[in-house]
């Protein structure tokens, strides 16, 4: 969809639409391991405790696999569970042949030590990418498996723009999930690579900066339409839930209104960077699955 604003238009990247394109896509591959390889690629996705916001994100993942021809296995333990049942779960999944990939829904409670817990999944099925091996893989051959949310990111950015060879990049956000990772494929793809976070100096004139401006901070509307080159291309991760008008609304990191009218190209929220995480995620069930199994 293309909105006329003054002198240019203003691309809305459709990210619904590119997950549909991309899982369409998939749904073929999986029937082909099927049919050729006798292979049912399985996703094993592990939630902890009840928050309700990756309760819905579970849900939707468990349903788009199943979609896409897959096999979706959903762990749900209580918030208070050991450390090591968590742990004896994982290495369950390890050795379970119909198990590609494994997806432990990130936050984890506080007595639970996250860092310990995602590199106890085998690095051959990790589907988020944040396993050590595949974190060190990203930063130097590029190899290895890619986290879903920089991945959709990147695949909406080339879609979009084509060749990204010299723009200027600035990610506005530092964390492992997608902040880094980003900045990893972003380099990869030739693009010049500043990572803003809180303690970055004058975040609007460095934001002006930016070809390509990335928000994944976590903070309702904050990227104003001030802050943008006109013309730049503008990916916001964020999703928040906010109270406006007396409703609860979905927003993003970048405030919409004002920043529509002077980027070239802008992802909206929701329907924007979402759905292409969740695609993704399947994408690389499917490619652990083709890896475990020696085909191209
Ligand atoms: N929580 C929020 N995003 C993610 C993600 O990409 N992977 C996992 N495992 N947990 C998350």
């Amino acid at each position: 969809m293309t909105t006329g604003v003054l002198a240019f238009m203003t691309t809305v990247i459709d990210g619904k639409a590119s997950a549909a394109k991309l899982r369409e896509g998939l749904a073929v591959t999986v029937a082909d391991l099927k049919r050729d390889h006798n292979l049912v690629p399985g996703l094993a996705v592990v939630l902890v405790g009840e928050d309700p916001a990756s309760q819905v994100y579970v849900r939707n993942k468990g349903r788009q696999t199943v979609e896409v021809g897959m096999q979706s296995f959903e762990h749900k333990l209580p918030a208070d569970v050991d450390e090591d049942e968590l742990l004896a779960l994982v290495e369950k999944l390890n050795g379970d042949d119909s198990v590609h990939g494994i997806l432990v829904q990130l936050p984890l409670p506080k007595h639970i030590n996250e860092s310990k817990v995602i590199n106890s999944v085998s690095h051959d099925k990790d589907v988020d990418g944040f396993h050590l091996v595949n974190v060190a893989r990203l930063n130097t051959d590029g190899g290895g498996v890619v986290p879903c949310t920089p991945l959709g990111c990147l695949m909406m950015l080339k879609s979009t723009l084509g060749d990204l060879s010299g723009l200027n990049a600035v990610i506005v956000g530092r964390s492992n999930i997608v902040g880094k990772p980003m900045a990893a494929l972003l380099l990869q793809a030739n693009c010049t690579v500043t990572i803003a976070h809180s303690r970055t100096r004058d975040l609007e004139a460095l934001c002006k900066t930016a070809d390509i401006l990335v928000a994944a901070v976590g903070r309702p509307k904050m990227v104003l339409g001030s802050w943008i080159k006109p013309g730049a291309t503008v990916i916001d991760v964020g999703i928040n839930r906010i109270e406006e008008e007396g409703k609860t609304r979905l927003v993003g990191d970048v405030d919409y209104a004002s920043a529509e009218a002077v980027a070239g190209a802008i992802t909206p929220v929701p329907g924007g960077v979402g759905p292409m995480t969740i695609a993704c995620l399947l994408h690389n069930t499917v490619q652990q699955a083709k890896r475990q199994h020696g085909i191209d």
